[in-house]
């Protein structure tokens, strides 16, 4: 059994130099996980609100590398968090292939749809995307001469199923009607956008790795959204196409799949999406994850963000089941979806501090 093989390992010695978090996503153990969280720099930081008050839109604060490295290099500063993640958004991929993209405050995303063939003919070239978006590149670079030695840079993109929502709804949604019906009535044009997005992301994510990035994670959002088939064919095959060809260039490089509310699916996720560690959801059941995933790949995750901004006993209550459940393997502890806004700070605070003291 998979949990009896856990209780023979040790902790592997890390080569001096080594980063926690990598070191955890090729598959070693230590004392304690290493820990970051999605969304850790945000609004819920009142000096994120102050340079966000600077900028004349979200897209300029991405777009902006002098803000965005310091919007990232925050939480690290506060929390001293194992890994910092680039600050940008997985909707610069639609705003680098030209499709209209602005962030309406208080309502969140809006994209001028795509509803047609002539729609999808019209965006641009996916191969220049990395071009495009060098000012997200130029953040990157900053980002890796000003980190601590011992922290970790992530770099993303989203998937191309969740980009592809997006692209389509013209918005977040709530039951993806026009994306499903697109690619359920047209497989054949819907498979185009999905490539060309492929394209994209490669050419972005290469981008990243060659200003300084140490490992992806790819958000697929809405995975949870998708028959079993319909899964198969628009979340697993393009994330593995993704990670397949940033494998050919860049081999050391881990990749996570971050397929949010796939249930059941992330069965054949983890056998057929190609990627290196898998991020779980806060409906993810710890006790199966532990005998059936955690023996397969490095996992991540999965605190339930209700609970962080919670608080006191249900936050360390949560936490400690975590940790009972997946400290024994290959583990990054993270929430199951980005922190809230309103999340007290301070309860961030104890969270890393409970984790470390394990
Ligand atoms: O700290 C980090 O995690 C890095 C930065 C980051 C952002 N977005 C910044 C952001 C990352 C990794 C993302 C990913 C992202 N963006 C996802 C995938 C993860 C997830 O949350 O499911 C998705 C679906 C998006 C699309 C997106 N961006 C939406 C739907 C929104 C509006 C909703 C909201 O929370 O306001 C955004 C805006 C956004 N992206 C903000 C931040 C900090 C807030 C906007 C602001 O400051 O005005």
């Amino acid at each position: 059994m998979a949990s009896a093989d856990q209780t023979i390992r040790t902790p592997s010695e890390m080569a001096p130099g080594d980063k926690k978090f990598l070191h955890a996503l090729k598959g070693g153990l230590q004392k304690t996980p290493p820990i970051w969280l999605m969304r850790q720099a945000g609004r819920y930081l009142p000096e994120y609100r102050e340079v966000r008050a600077t900028c004349d839109g979200f897209l300029d604060l991405c777009f902006t590398p002098e803000k965005a490295c310091e919007v990232t290099l925050q939480p690290i500063r506060r929390y001293g968090f194992d890994a910092a993640i680039l600050f940008s958004d997985i909707l610069v991929i639609p705003w680098a292939l030209d499709q209209g993209v602005r962030f309406v405050e208080g309502e969140g995303p809006k994209l001028d749809a795509l509803t047609s063939e002539q729609d999808l003919a019209a965006l641009s070239d996916p191969t220049k995307a990395g071009e495009k978006l060098a000012a997200v590149c130029e953040t990157v670079s900053k980002l890796s001469a000003s980190l601590p030695k011992e922290t970790a840079l992530i770099g993303f993109a989203g998937a191309p199923w969740t980009v592809a929502t997006y692209m389509i709804e013209g918005g977040s949604s709530r039951d993806f009607t026009k994306v499903k019906h697109w690619a359920f009535a047209q497989p054949e044009s819907f498979g185009r956008l999905i490539d060309m997005i492929v394209e994209a992301t490669v050419s972005y994510l290469s981008a990243q790795i060659e200003a300084g990035a140490e490992a992806i994670q790819l958000f697929d959002s809405w995975a949870g959204a998708l028959d079993a088939a319909s899964f198969d064919r628009w979340v697993s095959a393009p994330n593995r196409a993704v990670a397949e060809r940033l494998r050919a260039h860049h081999p050391t490089i881990p990749i996570i799949g971050f397929p949010r509310a796939a249930g059941m699916n992330l069965y054949s996720y983890i056998e057929t999406a190609g990627v290196d560690a898998v991020s779980l959801d806060q409906m993810a059941p710890l006790e199966l994850i532990r005998h059936t995933v955690q023996p397969k790949l490095p996992v991540q995750g999965n605190l339930d963000p209700l609970a962080l901004l919670t608080g006191g006993a249900a936050l360390d209550g949560a936490i400690d089941k975590i940790m009972e459940n997946l400290s024994g393997g290959p583990f990054v502890f993270n929430l199951g979806h980005g922190v809230i806004k309103e999340t007290p700070p301070e309860h961030v605070t104890r969270l890393v501090e409970r984790v470390r003291g394990f």
